[in-house]
């Protein structure tokens, strides 16, 4: 079954809910990119608004190919810059136009040295077309020199009523009755996140009605269930009991817990004494993860989660009364993207050492160096590159 958010997202400007001067904006923009001052522009507004779609819907629109760097992609300052060459670079396929979307910039990973913003306005400084680039909070000191040269683009929370009429009309469409309490509940408790609304409806009504009860129940189950929360409860709670069953019920693995945790405790916490208190907590709870792995002895895991939930909680000495956005952690991710890189490149390297007759390393060390060269169409259909493998070229 597809997901709403994908059955329903906006293929063209006139189904992009609620935002209708930025959508005029975007679109403005993107057709008359040759006369404008700014070479870039910067989508910013609440989670789950329309940002990223509205890209999509006014691209297929208006017929323009999208080359994209998301979040999910790895991004330093180098891949930033070496995606911005090849893209640049490129000639377009058929003489489709095309844009950039480089989507949340808030969420680069080398923010903290500005390389990543710098590499990405070298690439603004010389492109021919317009880049897009997509955030939530754009008050980020980092984001300073491309807030100065974008043009802004503000998208607005949706509000209940409109949020209401959405939900409704969804629900119609795939016969799910819900009583209006039930949407109103739903509408008020996701906050303006169009993306949470379509995934609570299709998760509370697989049995084709909703109502009040369930929405109800649905916020519950998020309280309990999110890391998120469940960080939340940890850091800021000033009892230990509050703190204890934190992690007893939460969405991710206890592995994963930890990276979690290594990640935002020296956002959280900002004393030393605590810090270093709370991670002497957390390599406790390694240790006690490592005799699991090696004698196989599951009752640890009680010791573990104690020590990571009331044992961190109480580490502090008061709590940080700002609020702190929780990032995930990215380790996982980039080990992970990492070795799917390499496996990818490896597969085309074969298949490039195959035609061209060269050893598999030697193409393997040529892959770079020959992506101009992947990107055409016919070069492509002669490798036999399947969809996936032109995709790791393009990006
Ligand atoms: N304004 C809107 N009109 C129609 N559908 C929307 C709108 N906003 C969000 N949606 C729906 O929610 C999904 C997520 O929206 P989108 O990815 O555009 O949000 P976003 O603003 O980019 O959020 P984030 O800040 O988390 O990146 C879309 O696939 C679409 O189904
Ligand atoms: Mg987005």
């Amino acid at each position: 079954m597809p997901l709403f958010t994908t059955t329903y997202a906006p293929q063209n400007s006139q189904q992009i809910i609620g935002q209708e001067l930025a959508v005029t904006q975007l679109k403005n923009f993107i057709q008359n990119y040759k006369q404008q001052k700014n070479k870039a522009a910067l989508l910013h507004g609440p989670i789950g608004c329309g940002k990223t779609s509205s890209v999509y819907a006014v691209a297929n629109e208006l017929g323009y190919d999208i080359l994209e760097l998301n979040s999910s992609d790895y991004r330093d300052q180098s891949s930033i810059s070496s995606f911005l060459d090849s893209a640049l670079g490129q000639q377009s396929l058929f003489f489709t136009p095309k844009l950039i979307l480089i989507d949340e910039v808030d969420n680069l990973s080398g923010m903290q040295d500005r390389g990543c913003i710098s590499a990405l306005m070298k690439g603004i400084e010389r492109s021919s077309f317009p880049i897009i680039c997509t955030a939530n909070d754009l008050a980020e000191d980092k984001l300073k020199p491309l807030r100065k040269s974008s043009l802004i683009i503000e998208f607005q929370k949706i509000d209940q009523k409109t949020m209401v009429t959405v939900l409704k009309k969804i629900a119609e469409s795939e016969r799910i009755i819900a009583d209006e309490k039930a949407l109103s509940a739903l509408a008020r408790q996701v906050d303006g996140d169009i993306r949470a609304a379509l995934i609570d409806l299709q998760l509370s009504g697989v049995t084709k009605t909703l109502n009040y009860q369930e929405v109800l129940k649905l916020s519950d189950r998020k309280r309990t269930q999110s890391i998120l929360q469940a960080l939340q409860v940890i850091f800021k709670s000033s009892s230990a009991e509050t703190a204890l069953p934190a992690l007893d019920d939460i969405d991710v693995e206890i592995d994963h817990v930890f990276f979690w945790l290594d990640e935002n405790l020296p956002k959280e916490y900002l004393s030393v004494t605590a810090l270093a208190k709370a991670y002497e907590h957390l390599s406790r709870a390694d240790v006690f993860r490592g005799r699991i792995r090696r004698q196989q002895h599951w009752r640890f895991l009680v010791y573990i989660s104690n020590l990571l939930s009331a044992g961190i909680s109480s580490a502090k000495d008061e709590k940080n009364t700002s609020s702190v956005r929780y990032q995930q952690t990215m380790r996982l991710l980039k080990m992970w993207q990492a070795k799917m890189k390499v496996a990818k490149k490896k597969e085309i390297a074969e298949k490039i050492a195959d035609k061209m007759h060269l050893s598999k390393k030697r193409a393997f060390q040529e892959v770079d160096f020959l992506k101009p060269l992947l990107y055409r169409q016919d070069v492509a259909a002669e490798l036999e590159l399947n969809e996936e493998e032109v995709s790791w070229v393009r990006k």
